[in-house]
């Protein structure tokens, strides 16, 4: 893919190669995201980010990844303070809020609607989270992640991992199986409960590509050999009602218990978060917070480096980064 000047929608975008690419660009961002080192390379840009549905952290590291990098933020969130509770259309708002931006972040709770909006813009938009469809950058924060977990080096294959949850409506774990595609020969073991099981157009096109896929509602036995286990949220928000996510909150959960009897001694605990940590969800249990192997808060600090390494690319000054960059004194100084 030619990254410069292109939307980012959907995993089915890139190769091996831009993964590479772009991982390569978000271990240079690392002096900038730790505040060792700053640059201007952005300064002038906006980024529009158009947030209709709830998001804290792929909000504000979008937001952040672009500050770093000198650029300005105007954003709006949720769809009843914006215009389109007014009836106004995704191309519209998209003609309008492109004219003010040199790039768009966006999110929204229809399938297709970010790749829809896309048409309409001047600007490059990418797609962070359209309905229960995809959520590239996630993804790639979460390959970028396994390699730094698992030191790999961007030789992803043989990988063998369980995927735990809403495995029907999450839009990370579609992203995410996508981008494992492109690897040869990983096993994929999908816990769900039969009824929020993998889109089949998803699981056929792993085995196309000559994966294993385990399909089962039996987590414990699917930790045994695993990699990494990759658990999600009930997507509550995609049900008709939450009488019928009740039904399915707190199927799953994995605690340091479970952890100790059933996963091997370091297999990486991701999630793409928020977990919902209420007592009738928990699926992911905090007595695991000082596991060394619970990767979450890495994942989401990995977050800004992936996103930084988009906008660089998308806009092209992946190369002067160096060159506008200076020593971050007064406030390296003064960290405690
Ligand atoms: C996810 C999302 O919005 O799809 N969150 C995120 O962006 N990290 C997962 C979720 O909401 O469950």
């Amino acid at each position: 893919m030619n990254f410069l000047g292109s939307h980012i929608l959907s995993i089915n975008q890139f190769d091996t190669q831009d993964v590479e690419a772009l991982f390569s660009v978000a271990d240079q961002m690392k002096p900038y995201a730790h505040r060792e080192l700053k640059t201007r390379v952005l300064e002038g840009a906006i980024l529009g980010s158009l947030f209709f549905e709830p998001s804290t952290r792929t909000r504000i590291s979008f937001g952040c990844a672009f500050n770093l990098l000198g650029g300005q933020v105007r954003e709006t969130t949720g769809i009843k303070t914006s215009a389109l509770a007014k009836g106004e259309s995704l191309y519209d708002t998209a003609r309008v809020i492109s004219g003010y931006s040199d790039i768009i972040a966006m999110r929204h709770p229809m399938d297709g609607s970010v790749d829809e909006f896309s048409k309409a813009s001047r600007v490059p938009v990418i797609n962070a989270g359209d309905g229960s469809a995809e959520h590239p950058s996630q993804a790639l924060l979460d390959l970028y992640t396994i390699k730094k977990e698992l030191n790999i080096n961007n030789d992803f294959d043989g990988l063998n991992i369980a995927l735990v949850g809403d495995l029907k409506y999450g839009r990370t774990v579609h992203s995410l199986c996508k981008l494992l595609k492109l690897y040869k020969n990983i096993s994929f073991t999908l816990v769900s409960p039969n009824e929020l099981k993998m889109p089949k157009e998803i699981v056929d096109d792993l085995l196309a590509a000559g994966h294993r896929v385990n399909e089962t509602e039996d987590m414990e036995t699917a930790l045994h050999d695993k990699h990494l286990v990759y658990l999600t949220r009930i997507q509550e928000e995609r049900f008709s009602s939450q009488e019928e996510a009740n039904i399915y909150r707190g199927r799953f959960r994995l605690n340091q218990s479970i952890y100790t009897a059933h996963c091997q001694p370091n297999t990486v605990i991701m999630h793409p978060l928020p977990r919902d940590s209420r007592a009738e969800a928990n699926e992911l249990d905090s007595d695991l917070n000082q596991h060394p192997s619970l990767a979450i808060f890495r994942q989401t600090d990995n977050g800004v480096l992936i996103r930084m390494a988009l906008f660089a690319l998308t806009l092209g000054v992946e190369k002067d980064i160096e060159r506008t960059s200076s020593k971050v004194g007064w406030y390296t100084d003064r960290r405690f």
